[in-house]
């Protein structure tokens, strides 16, 4: 039987989706938490659909035992890899995935320079290239994909400005003609400060952390599963690495303001 009080249960690859759950405690403190970061087995985005597939449930199925009221796949290469799979396979849950948030970057505007910074496994998924083939004719969208900057954030290089910069200047070349950058990976939410630094405040950088949190609690109210506690929620946090420090990191990154604009 699920309950109020029971946890949202929160995953990605690594660290990248502890910028997703930065948000939620942020919007529903009130809430209890359990996030799985699967540094073990990062990058998702350079590996085959089983073995993702695989991680997936085995996390799922880690969350469940821990009871969980609803699953956020704080992960776009995860969610484009078998999100429809883990809904049929856990039809009582609420599983909310995310994508790379290109309608948000289009908003109804005609023309636009769109450029998706993702993974390589996100961006040649059948789900994202549906979905930018149906803005394709009136847009112009360039997809782009950032290994290195999965790695950054996995090996705590973040404040490292000159490991950092070079490599986000390669990625964001060119930006003078952009209208919007989509960060299409969770990872990446970390840089966006930098990025409207580099693009110098001209270019719409844009992210699915916001819109996924209003959507899981949009969810949870409809099914009046909303934690009615008003005191502070509990936050747990595991890791499949066996590197301590990843722990240290994570809550170090959920206390942060990195990236945050
Ligand atoms: N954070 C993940 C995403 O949103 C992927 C990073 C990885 O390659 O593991 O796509």
């Amino acid at each position: 039987m699920i309950k109020q009080e029971d946890a949202i249960g929160v995953f990605d690859s690594g660290l990248g989706g502890i910028s997703v759950l930065r948000e939620l405690v942020n919007q529903m403190p009130n809430e209890n938490y359990i996030y799985y970061g699967d540094s073990a087995y990062a990058p998702y985005g350079e590996k085959r659909k089983d073995q993702i597939r695989e991680r997936c449930i085995w996390i799922c199925e880690f969350l469940i035992s821990q009871g969980v009221k609803a699953i956020v796949i704080a992960c776009n290469t995860a969610t484009s890899a078998c999100v429809d799979e883990l809904r049929t396979r856990y039809p009582n849950l609420s599983i909310i995935g995310m994508e790379p948030a290109l309608k948000v970057a289009v908003n109804d505007k005609i023309n636009q320079n769109v450029r998706v910074l993702a993974t390589k496994f996100t961006l040649t998924a059948d789900k994202f290239q549906n979905m930018a083939a149906t803005y394709a004719g009136q847009h112009h969208i360039e997809c782009v994909a950032c290994p290195k900057l999965v790695s950054l954030v996995e090996q705590d290089q973040l404040m490292k400005q000159d490991v950092v910069m070079p490599i986000l200047n390669t990625y964001i070349k060119g930006w003078e003609t952009l209208d919007s950058i989509v960060l299409g990976c969770t990872h990446f939410v970390y840089f966006k400060q930098m990025i409207k630094d580099i693009t110098q405040y001209k270019v719409k950088i844009i992210d699915g952390n916001d819109g996924t949190t209003k959507h899981v609690q949009s969810i949870l109210q409809t099914k009046n599963l909303l934690n009615t506690q008003t005191c502070q929620g509990s936050i747990r946090i595991f890791n499949s690495s066996d590197d301590q420090q990843l722990l240290s990191l994570s809550n170090k990154l959920l206390k942060s303001k990195i990236g945050l604009v």
